[in-house]
């Protein structure tokens, strides 16, 4: 079992779509996945069709109450892929987990008790308590960044997280890659931002970029991913190669 954290703390660069239509993909590819809705808002759980308002427990009674994690896993309509959804009350989490004993392990030790090949954790945009519960639980972290000017900002500050994580609470913690998402490949800001990109991480730069396309951006209003909404776009054809890009990382 391979736990990939998606995380970024700057908001609307990517993370949910990356998660779902990663998700979505390595599910074709055979694997058994499980997406982690770790974002109070919500979006990776309606963007696969959940109904949030009609949640009894979510992952708030998870972290929080300690509720049973296995029976609030929900298979969805697409193939090998299942669901562990949010409410929004999980914004109240980032409170009152704070007095809690082993804060930071409440995720890693509700996912323990499930088997999947593959978790994804849709992190919320911050470096609060919710997203270091991400960090602790996984093995990997796939950090989408968002082609635009403002693009490595904040990246400092992420990679300091996760070397703090790593030094006082997950060791075993690693970067899977950074993935460049909204990508046009005609501008010259894009080209910039990849050769920045490129400079700072290397080959820690996946080969797969995605690119800014409409069809991504209307597929969760439909409650479905991108495979099932429009699979000949080139927005599927990107998440399809970065599934298979990311699991030989995993793998190999
Ligand atoms: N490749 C893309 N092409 C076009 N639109 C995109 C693409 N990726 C994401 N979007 C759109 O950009 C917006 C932000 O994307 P998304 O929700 O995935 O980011 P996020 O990092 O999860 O945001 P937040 O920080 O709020 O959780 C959404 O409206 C989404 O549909
Ligand atoms: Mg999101």
């Amino acid at each position: 079992m391979t736990t990939i954290a998606v995380a970024n703390q700057k908001g609307g660069v990517g993370k949910t779509t990356t998660t779902i239509n990663l998700g979505a993909y390595l599910g074709k590819l055979g694997q058994r996945v499980l997406i982690v809705d770790l974002d109070p808002q919500g979006n990776s759980s309606s963007g696969l069709g959940v109904a949030k308002d009609q949640l009894k427990q979510s992952l708030y009674d998870v972290l929080v109450r300690g509720a049973e994690v296995a029976p609030l896993v929900q298979a969805t309509k697409f193939q090998n892929l299942s669901v562990l959804p949010t409410a929004p009350v999980l914004a109240a989490a980032e409170v009152e987990l704070a007095p809690l004993q082993h804060r930071e392990f409440r995720l890693k030790q509700a996912l323990a008790q499930l088997d999947f090949d593959i978790i994804l954790i849709d992190c919320p945009p911050s470096l609060g308590l919710l997203t270091l519960n991400g960090l602790v639980a996984a093995d990997r972290v796939l950090i989408p960044v968002q082609s635009e000017y403002y693009a490595l900002e904040g990246l400092g500050q992420l990679l300091a997280t996760i070397q703090r994580v790593r030094q006082a609470l997950n060791p075993e913690l690693a970067l899977l890659g950074v993935v460049l998402t909204m990508h046009v490949r005609r501008m010259s800001l894009s080209a910039q931002v990849e050769s920045e990109l490129q400079k700072h991480f290397g080959s820690l730069l996946l080969g797969t970029m995605i690119p800014r396309n409409i069809r991504l951006a209307e597929a969760p209003s439909h409650g479905v991913p991108i495979s099932q909404y429009d699979r000949f776009s080139k927005g599927a054809q990107s998440y399809k190669k970065l599934a298979k890009e990311v699991l030989a990382r995993v793998k190999g």
